[in-house]
């Protein structure tokens, strides 16, 4: 039987590259979007991947959507926490929804999501976690005291899942991209943008498929002794 695996946002930008590549690599994958319907049913239709909606900042709706995917496709083997969004502004602007909204969607859905997973993965025995963080939450990144502390909270929260998940198989790992090229990125101003490729030593944005292809090892059974980590991948542009 094919392991099983979730993706969270996972019918567009990097997501979408990650379901491919989960695909790919053999798993029977589902995608979790949010809103963007018209891209769910075009990615379903191109892929063969059914596409599942709900938000995942909602704890209950989570358990719903769990639920939903493991009636249909079995346990869920390998989570990727991938849905995220952007609400940049420096401090002194930004609204208090300009924050929840961020914290929300990006770092207590790994707790919606995962808390939801956790006691399946523990009565089998196996389990790959692995949350999207970013280059921002490592360095910080003006205008995003929300985006940055909810990418650096992912961080915290895999390496304290490595320790209560290894006596069980489960791995927890975090994945921190640099500029890669999707609709969030091309959002960003372009003459801020132009700055910030300037900063990137390989001259250029990332492709989704260079984080999938890092997803696909760490959902592997060959990346067992790997938990807790965070993987940079930004193109020489930050060591952490
Ligand atoms: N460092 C230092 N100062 C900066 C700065 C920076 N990076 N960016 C702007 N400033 C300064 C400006 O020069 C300006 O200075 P003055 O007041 O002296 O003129 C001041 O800050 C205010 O700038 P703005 O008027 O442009 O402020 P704003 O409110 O209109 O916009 C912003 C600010 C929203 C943060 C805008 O600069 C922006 O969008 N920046 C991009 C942020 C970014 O990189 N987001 C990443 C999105 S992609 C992503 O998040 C994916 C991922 O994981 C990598």
């Amino acid at each position: 039987m094919a392991r099983v695996a979730l993706v969270t946002g996972g019918t567009r930008g990097i997501g979408e590259a990650i379901s491919v590549a989960l695909k790919t690599a053999g798993f029977a994958v589902a995608a979790n979007f949010a809103g963007n319907e018209e891209a769910a049913k075009a990615f379903t239709e191109k892929t063969g991947i059914p596409s599942y909606k709900w938000d995942v900042s909602d704890f209950e709706a989570c358990k719903a959507g769990i639920a939903k995917v493991e009636a249909e496709l079995g346990p869920v083997d390998v989570l990727v926490n991938n849905a995220g969004i952007t609400r940049d502004a420096p401090l002194h602007k930004m609204s208090l929804e300009q924050w929840q909204a961020v914290i929300n969607t990006n770092l207590s859905s790994a707790f919606n999501m995962c808390r939801n997973l956790i006691d399946g993965m523990r009565d089998r025995k196996f389990g790959r976690i692995i949350c999207i963080s970013s280059v921002n939450g490592q360095k910080g990144q003006f205008g995003q005291t929300n985006y940055s502390a909810a990418k650096a909270g992912e961080i915290g929260f895999v390496r304290a899942l490595a320790q209560e998940g290894a006596k069980y198989g489960i791995t927890a790992n975090a994945i921190a991209p640099g500029y890669i090229g999707t609709d969030m990125v091309r959002a960003v101003p372009e003459d801020v943008l132009k700055k910030i490729i300037g900063t990137i030593p390989v001259g250029r944005l990332g492709e989704p498929e260079d984080i999938a292809r890092a997803v696909v090892f760490l959902a592997s059974d060959d990346a067992s002794f790997v938990s807790g980590s965070t993987l940079s991948i930004n193109g020489a542009q930050y060591f952490s």
